[in-house]
This record gives C-alpha cells, sequence and structure tokens, in this order.
C-alpha cells in the first residue's frame, strides 16, 4: 500500500485539529493500536502548534502524510522563518518548564524525526513511524 494524502491548512490554531484528524484516520487505517494513534496525533499536534505559533508564516502550511508499507511517514512544512537549530537545547527535565516540550516530545513518540530549519525560508520536520 502507497498511499499519499496531501493537506493545506491555514496558519491558526483552530486548524490544528484538522491535521490531528486527519493523522488519526491514516494511522487508523494503516493498523496502528489506539495507544500509538494518540502519540502520533500529539507529535502531529505539536508540529503544528510549532508551525502555526513560531514560524511568523505565511497564510498556509502544508502536511504530507505518505503510508509506505508498514510506515508512516509525515511531513509538516512552513514557509515561515525558521531557526537556528544550533541554538536549539533539549529540556532539562529535572527542572521542568511549561514550553519547550514539542520537539522532545515528538523525537520521543515517533520512530524517526529529522528536521530541516533554515532562517529566513521556513521549516520542514518529517517523522515516521512503523506499526508493530
Ligand atoms: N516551525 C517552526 N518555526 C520556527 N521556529 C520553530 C519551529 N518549530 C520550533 N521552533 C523553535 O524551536 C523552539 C522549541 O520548540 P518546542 O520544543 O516545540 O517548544 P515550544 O514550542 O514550547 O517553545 C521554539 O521555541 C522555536 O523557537
Ligand atoms: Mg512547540
Amino acid at each position: 500500500m502507497n498511499d499519499t494524502v496531501n493537506l493545506s491548512l491555514p496558519s491558526k490554531p483552530e486548524y490544528v485539529s484538522v491535521a490531528r484528524l486527519t493523522a488519526s484516520f491514516v494511522a487508523n487505517k494503516m493498523g496502528f493500536d489506539i495507544e500509538a494513534i494518540e502519540d502520533i496525533k500529539l507529535a502531529v499536534g505539536e508540529a503544528c502548534n510549532n508551525a502555526v505559533l513560531h514560524s511568523g508564516s505565511k497564510d498556509t502550511y502544508n502536511l504530507e502524510f505518505r503510508q509506505n508499507n508498514e510506515t508512516l511517514s509525515i511531513e509538516i512544512k512552513d514557509f515561515g522563518n525558521g531557526f537556528d537549530f544550533n541554538n536549539y537545547h533539549e529540556p532539562m527535565l529535572e527542572d521542568p518548564q511549561e514550553s519547550g516540550l514539542g520537539l522532545f516530545i515528538i523525537k520521543a513518540l515517533m520512530d524517526e524525526v529529522k528536521i530541516d530549519t533554515e532562517e529566513g525560508l521556513g521549516t520542514k520536520i518529517i517523522m515516521s513511524k512503523i506499526v508493530e
């Protein structure tokens, strides 16, 4: 099975649930269990929140959900400001903060995460998970 779903969403918080619902549908269709589906929804929601809140983005951002046999790959791409990944520090879990957890959560919940970001050009995050 090799299906791809593409979405273009307004860069507004209220549309993040469309991305979460789509993630849920595709993951369910591929046979992920309920716990994994919740993890995927959470990871997608965090990446979308970042695209909406941090990118200073234009009007829309894009998502692509690719099903490749047992692997679900989700790409979230904005056309905003990007950021300096060298300045990104993982959160100190012994000193928990309310913010700064999104990327950490995404990496913890997904099997593989790649972040491509360039200041002035935008950010692309590709996350994938394999059906167990
Ligand atoms: N799509 C994005 N566009 C611009 N900056 C981003 C993007 N995603 C993440 N960042 C930067 O990385 C930081 C860490 O993101 P995250 O771990 O989700 O924590 P938080 O969103 O709570 O700050 C953000 O504060 C922001 O500076
Ligand atoms: Mg965040």
